[in-house]
């Protein structure tokens, strides 16, 4: 639980770190504006709502008694990426969002957002080796019955060797300090334990942004729509 908890809080703590420094930045430049100072705020305040529902999350992570609820797939979308802003600006990755079918589920929001974060996080480290036109795609679509998410990147793709372990824990080809081996873990046990649902990946080649073919992984999402 700690750990899990401990994961899902490295990223928003960097990015209220980021935001703390911008105020010094700013001020320093004398540029240091209404504006920016409600912006940064509303952001900090987003973050740091999530790092406590975060506590809320795990804490209940193993509660058979938490309750499912019906949302729309592309506002927990939304909200992750609202959430990874920082980190997405910082590596300078463009990320678009695909809604095909305005999907609705039953089941666990923060969970899943959880999950959106860290594919996100994994493809944002699969991107630091490439220069520049760094993308994610993220696509919601209806799937023979279920609800499919695709998260691609155009990172380079997984290795082929890794590929059938990245869900064990603690499976890393990450340098200790910058990866445990969680994330994957913590993923396929909210979407197949918790939401009935699958998650698998494989690399392909991918018309990111409409120009190019690029490789990179994909991770497939289908959840089922099951009601109450
Ligand atoms: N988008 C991706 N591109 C390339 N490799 C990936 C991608 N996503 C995951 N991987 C591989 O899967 C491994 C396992 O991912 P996982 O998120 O479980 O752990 P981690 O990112 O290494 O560490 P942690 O998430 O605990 O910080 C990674 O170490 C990496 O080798
Ligand atoms: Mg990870």
């Amino acid at each position: 639980m700690l750990q899990n908890i401990a994961h899902q809080w490295r990223q928003p703590l960097g990015s209220l770190m980021m935001i703390i420094q911008s105020f010094q930045t700013k001020m320093e430049l004398g540029k240091l504006s209404f504006d920016f100072v409600e912006q940064k705020v509303d952001d900090a305040l987003l973050l740091s709502q999530n790092m406590s529902n975060t506590l809320d999350d795990f804490q209940n992570f193993f509660s058979p008694n938490k309750d499912k609820t019906n949302f729309k797939i592309k506002d927990c979308v939304e909200h992750s990426i609202q959430l990874s802003k920082y980190l997405l600006v910082k590596e300078n990755i463009k990320l678009n969002l695909v809604v095909v079918d305005d999907l609705e589920i039953y089941g666990f929001y923060n969970e899943l957002s959880h999950v959106l974060l860290n594919i996100i996080s994994n493809s944002k480290d699969a991107l630091k080796i490439k220069e520049e036109n760094k993308l994610i795609k993220i696509v919601i679509k209806k799937f023979k019955g279920k609800a499919r998410i695709n998260i691609y990147d155009n990172g380079g793709g997984i290795e082929e060797d890794v590929i059938p372990q990245v869900f064990e824990p603690y499976y890393t080809t990450k340098y200790k300090s910058a990866g445990t081996g969680v994330g994957l873990y913590m993923s396929k046990q909210i979407i197949e334990k918790h939401m009935q649902g699958i998650i698998k990946c494989k690399n392909v080649f991918n018309k990111m942004d409409n120009i190019n073919l690029e490789y990179g992984a994909l991770f497939i999402i289908d959840i089922p729509f099951e009601k109450k």
